[in-house]
């Protein structure tokens, strides 16, 4: 069995969907959850792109050690500079240098001659060499590239210092096949590649990454980049727990393994999926609601014989536990931290007691309490961790009538210890709460996303709230859940205030993490 890498880009290339902007403290908890899922490689973000990826990166490479931290740069001293600066503390400091190579990005965007190309490559490799043990080379747009080109190239950047080649399908554009002769025609024609591991980044617009990034597996290729729940530019990156399970089920097939703890793979999703506000499709591979679900009664009668007939990938495998009863009425707080380290929460003696008080509080209220609602009340409890004073829901309350225009009256703990209440109407109950709320709000907020979900099924389900503001000019998502869906839609407002608040502190005081 050949060990492939695997390459988390969720923080850098998944961070550049469309409306994800995540602060340092969120980018740190999922760096933490992707340690624990196992990845290789952990690309923090692009230090010289703003002070906010600098201090992430930065952050990230001081606070993690089992996977190793890399930046992105572009071929410039600076941007090296800055990535050496970001990530020297790191265990082993590791530099991702892109540059494109093919006609249409090298004529148009680069405005460079093939040659001004390959000179510049080979010095910023050299430069980041001088300092950083592992350089890794992306051909931008490789797939679109000259196929000579890119062998003249990469034969210069190893012998510069290169220790990994990326080989990026940038815009999605390469096939299966294509893509795998890719790989085949390099390592054929490039003298010198026994010299580094070859990688592959694959992206989705036609649908493909998946099983692009599997061919490049097939042709050679060790080590495989991507992004949880397969977030990422327009469509989005290829998506690893997609790979890491084919190459599981399928291991008869590829003969290739990865080193994931597979089982860590739903929560890992789940986390990214709260902290970002990027919903999981319920059709999704592997990781979507509906993965294990059988609707059809030939399908159900068959799994109920013998579940292989329908089911290739057990729910356990990927650390499916959400339908089983987890903790009831008369658990202990003794299995309840039990229970919150096995889902990944290290929380203070506070928060943990706060959070054992919601649990005990919920389970008066709702008959079954699951993995997913014990992670949404954990996930709570441990934004709220960082010593800094936000705001605090104390209570809600909204007259609604379909003849009567809908008024909330809210009771909120202002930073300042300040009990404030306010009154105020809207359109609906959650326009009339989000009103009175920014009139409490000491800085203006702005509404710019509002989307709700249930967490697992049934009449006594959790409501799920996600909200983006712009706070203060600041961009902020937030989220909040509760039996009520107008109390998680207060909390996720607040949380998206808060998270501003928060993040600020840090910048300010640089708060120990
Ligand atoms: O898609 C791409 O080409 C990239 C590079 C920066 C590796 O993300
Ligand atoms: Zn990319």
């Amino acid at each position: 069995m050949r060990k492939i890498n695997i390459f988390d880009t969720t923080l850098r290339d998944g961070e550049q969907s469309i409306g994800v902007n995540l602060n340092v403290l969120e980018k740190l908890e999922i760096a933490k959850q992707l340690e624990r899922l196992g990845v290789d490689i952990m690309e923090a973000g692009f230090p010289a792109s703003s002070q906010g990826d600098f201090q992430a990166v930065q952050t990230i490479a001081r606070s993690i050690r089992n996977s190793s931290i890399t930046g992105l740069a572009r071929a410039f001293k600076q941007d090296i500079d800055i990535a050496w600066d970001a990530l020297k503390d790191s265990e082993e400091p590791r530099i991702h240098i892109f540059l494109a190579t093919s006609p249409i990005h090298m004529t148009y965007k680069l405005r460079k001659t093939p040659d001004e190309v390959l000179n510049t490559a080979v010095e910023a490799v050299k430069y980041a060499k001088q300092r950083f043990p592992q350089v890794q080379w992306s051909a931008e747009d490789a797939s679109r590239s000259d196929k000579w080109f890119l062998v003249k190239i990469i034969t210069e950047v190893i012998n510069a210092g290169a220790t990994v080649i990326n080989l990026p399908d940038t815009v999605g554009y390469t096939t299966p096949k294509e893509y795998g002769q890719l790989f085949t025609f390099i390592q054929e024609n490039v003298p010198n590649i026994d010299k580094v591991i070859l990688s592959t980044h694959c992206h989705d617009d036609l649908g493909m990454a998946t099983a692009n990034s599997l061919a490049a597996i097939e042709n050679g290729a060790c080590q495989i980049e991507g992004t949880i729940n397969g977030i990422g530019e327009r469509a989005g990156n290829a998506a690893l727990e997609e790979i890491a399970v084919a190459l599981h089920i399928r291991k008869d097939f590829y003969q290739a393994k990865t080193g994931l703890k597979l089982d860590e793979i739903k929560h890992t999703s789940q986390l990214i999926s709260k902290l970002t506000g990027m919903v999981v499709p319920g059709n999704k591979a592997v990781v979507g609601a509906n993965a294990f679900a059988h609707e059809s009664g030939i399908h159900q009668d068959g799994v109920l014989k013998e579940a292989s007939t329908y089911e290739i990938i057990t729910p356990e495998l990927i650390g499916v536990t959400s339908n089983r009863l987890v903790l009831g009425k008369h658990s202990g707080r003794h299995a309840f931290k039990q229970k919150a380290l096995e889902l990944g929460f290290e929380l203070s003696a506070e928060k943990l007691k706060d959070a054992f008080d919601s649990f005990k509080a919920l389970t008066d209220r709702k008959k079954e309490i699951t993995d997913d609602d014990l992670f949404a009340i954990l996930a709570d409890k441990q934004t709220e961790q960082i010593d800094v004073k936000t705001y605090e829901l104390q209570s809600v309350q909204v007259q609604y009538g379909t003849n009567n225009i809908p008024t909330a009256t809210v009771v909120v703990k202002a930073p300042t210890g300040q009990i404030l209440e306010e009154a105020g109407t809207g359109a609906g109950s959650v326009e009339a709460i989000y009103n009175t709320l920014s009139r409490i709000i000491d800085n203006p907020v702005e509404l710019q996303d509002y989307k709700l979900q249930s967490i697992g099924s049934g009449r006594d389900a959790l409501a799920d709230a996600f909200v983006k503001v712009n706070y203060d000019g600041v961009e902020s998502g937030g989220r909040g859940s509760a039996q009520d869906v107008l109390e998680a839609s207060a909390r996720a407002y607040l949380n998206a205030v808060n998270r501003v608040i928060v993040h600020e502190e840090f910048r300010k005081e640089k708060l120990q993490v």
